[in-house]
């Protein structure tokens, strides 16, 4: 199944439509494109158009280049004209009998050879083949926004997809420069599935008061995210962000681990929808102040004690460093289930998924370190029964350590654990399920979402009994079936 250099049509001339267009006519196919609304398909051609003359510009692209892409492109009026295409992208409007209706009616004008491909991001694929003469050609080709520069494809096969189709799919998306992966037709894909817990752990932690959402962002962002989940949810648009959601949440039966939040509900009810808007969690009006985050004078530290670092891995070897630097005396427990410091009595441990006060009155926990970039804010939270000089000595050792802390209600998992560990547990039931391989799983986030790593990346750099613990402490903490650990997590803990 040969798609290389062959006539596609593509049906849907809005964001995502005129984004395949414009790539595909670039790869050398010669594109016709449909839209059943008057003037649509010539629009996108200007914009494609306004976007090579700035491509130009930067000296991205030549004239020539351009020019050759935009006389590839041809507009038609009918579908009947589109009976020698090779391979049909649709990309309209998210309705699941309006696409079926489309695909029925293709059928009688392509050749049976011809491949069919949706750009749907939320039906699934098995279900828009229902009813085709020929289902085993139906396949999902769900882009990315704005296609142009978004690598990942996800290729998804639904029951009925034949495995040359989608591997011709694949195929043609390497050929596009794009970094194509495979998937199983469940609800979200990949990207829209393992990223829900993203959203939904920052939803839950503002709704319990657990920290400002400032703080959370900046928590966040200080692990290699280039937006916190707050900043995210206001680009993307409440409104969209929220029905994505819901419809992930209805699909798997109401599956409490993908229950959308009444706080975000709350916002797309009131119409802060985010940037779009004005305003979302934030205001983004021109005179909006939002609240800085705390700033934290640290204490000078008091020596008296005697110091013993706990542990093992990178966060104990650069603390040690750190303390040979600053010349501070300490010994090493390398053998310690936990890692962090004591000093004297007292403990500033890494959370491992219990509340500080769990541990008695002498306990600071501090979060998941998953990197050290210049600026680290860093959430800590302690034991409601701590004397007041631990209070103010455990975030001044944090922050004579190099961090920013910022200090959270005293919650499991506190917001990076959380997070990063409901991430992997999504991802983990995604390849257990056989929706997709763990590689394609790093590709997706990276790529899809511009996540800093890989959720598999993550876990390789963590451990599933670290992970674990965090799931279990939430699951003992919440109860109920949200923080339920995969099984494939639990069996790999066997070989950790
Ligand atoms: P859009 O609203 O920008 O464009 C849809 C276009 O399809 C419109 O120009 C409309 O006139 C046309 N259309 C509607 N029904 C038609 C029909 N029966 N025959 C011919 N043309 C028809 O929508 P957008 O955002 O481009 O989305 C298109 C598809 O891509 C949807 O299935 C959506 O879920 C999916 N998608 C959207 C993404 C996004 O970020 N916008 C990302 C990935 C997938």
């Amino acid at each position: 199944m040969e798609l290389i250099n062959q006539p596609i049509l593509v049906i849907g001339a809005g964001i995502m439509g005129s984004g395949i267009t414009q790539v595909a006519a670039q790869a050398g196919h010669e594109v016709l494109l449909f839209d059943q609304k008057e003037g649509a398909a010539h629009q996108a051609i200007d914009k494609i158009q306004t976007l090579f003359a700035s491509l130009i510009k930067k000296e991205k692209i030549t004239a020539q280049a351009a020019q050759a892409s935009i006389s590839r492109i041809k507009v038609i009026s009918s579908l009947a004209e589109a009976k020698d295409v090779s391979l049909v992208i649709e990309a309209i409007l998210e309705k699941l009998d309006v696409k079926r209706a489309l695909f029925q009616e293709l059928e009688g004008v392509v050749d049976t050879n011809c491949i069919l491909a949706s750009n749907t991001s939320s039906i699934s694929v098995t279900a828009i083949a229902n009813g085709l003469q020929h289902p085993e050609r139906l396949v999902g080709m769900h882009f990315f926004n704005p296609v142009p520069l978004m690598k990942l494809v996800e290729v998804v096969s639904g029951l009925q997809t034949s495995s040359d189709v989608g591997q011709a799919i694949f195929d043609l998306s390497l050929h596009w420069g794009k970094t194509p992966v495979h998937a199983k037709s469940t609800p979200g894909f990949i990207v829209n599935r393992i990223a829900r817990p993203f959203y939904a752990e920052a939803l839950a932690m503002s709704q319990e008061q657990m920290a400002d959402i400032a703080v959370i962002d900046a928590c966040i962002k200080s692990v290699g995210f280039k937006m916190g989940p707050f900043e995210l949810m206001d680009l993307i648009g409440n409104d969209t962000n929220f029905s994505v959601t819901s419809s992930v949440y209805e699909a798997f039966f109401f599956d409490s681990r993908f229950r959308p939040s009444i706080v975000q509900k709350e916002l797309v009810d009131g119409g802060l929808f985010g940037r779009k808007s004005g305003r979302g969690f934030y205001d983004y009006s021109d005179q909006a102040v939002n609240p800085p985050l705390p700033s934290f004078d640290a204490s000078r530290l008091n020596l008296q004690d005697p110091i013993v670092l706990h542990g093992q891995g990178a966060i104990v070897s650069q603390w040690s460093e750190k303390f040979v630097k600053l010349d501070i005396p300490f010994t090493q427990n390398t053998q310690s289930d936990w890692i962090g410091l004591e000093v004297g009595k007292n403990q500033l441990r890494q959370t491992q998924g219990k509340t500080a006060s769990s541990y008695g009155s002498h306990v600071a926990l501090f979060d998941q370190i998953l990197s050290t970039p210049n600026e680290h804010y860093l959430a800590w939270s302690i034991s409601e029964h701590a004397f007041t000089t631990w209070q103010t000595q455990a975030p001044s050792w944090l922050a004579h350590l190099g961090y920013h802390p910022l200090r959270v209600k005293d919650m499991p998992g506190l917001i990076v654990a959380r997070t990063i560990a409901m991430l992997i547990n999504e991802a983990a039931d995604t390849v257990n399920q056989g929706v997709c391989s763990r590689e394609a799983s790093n590709q997706a986030m990276r790529l899809g979402v511009n996540y800093p790593a890989g959720p598999f990346e993550w876990l390789d750099a963590w451990s599933s009994t670290g992970v674990l613990k965090i799931l279990d402490g939430l699951d003992d903490h919440y109860r109920g079936e949200r923080y339920r650990a995969s099984p494939l997590l639990r069996q790999l803990t066997h070989s950790d």
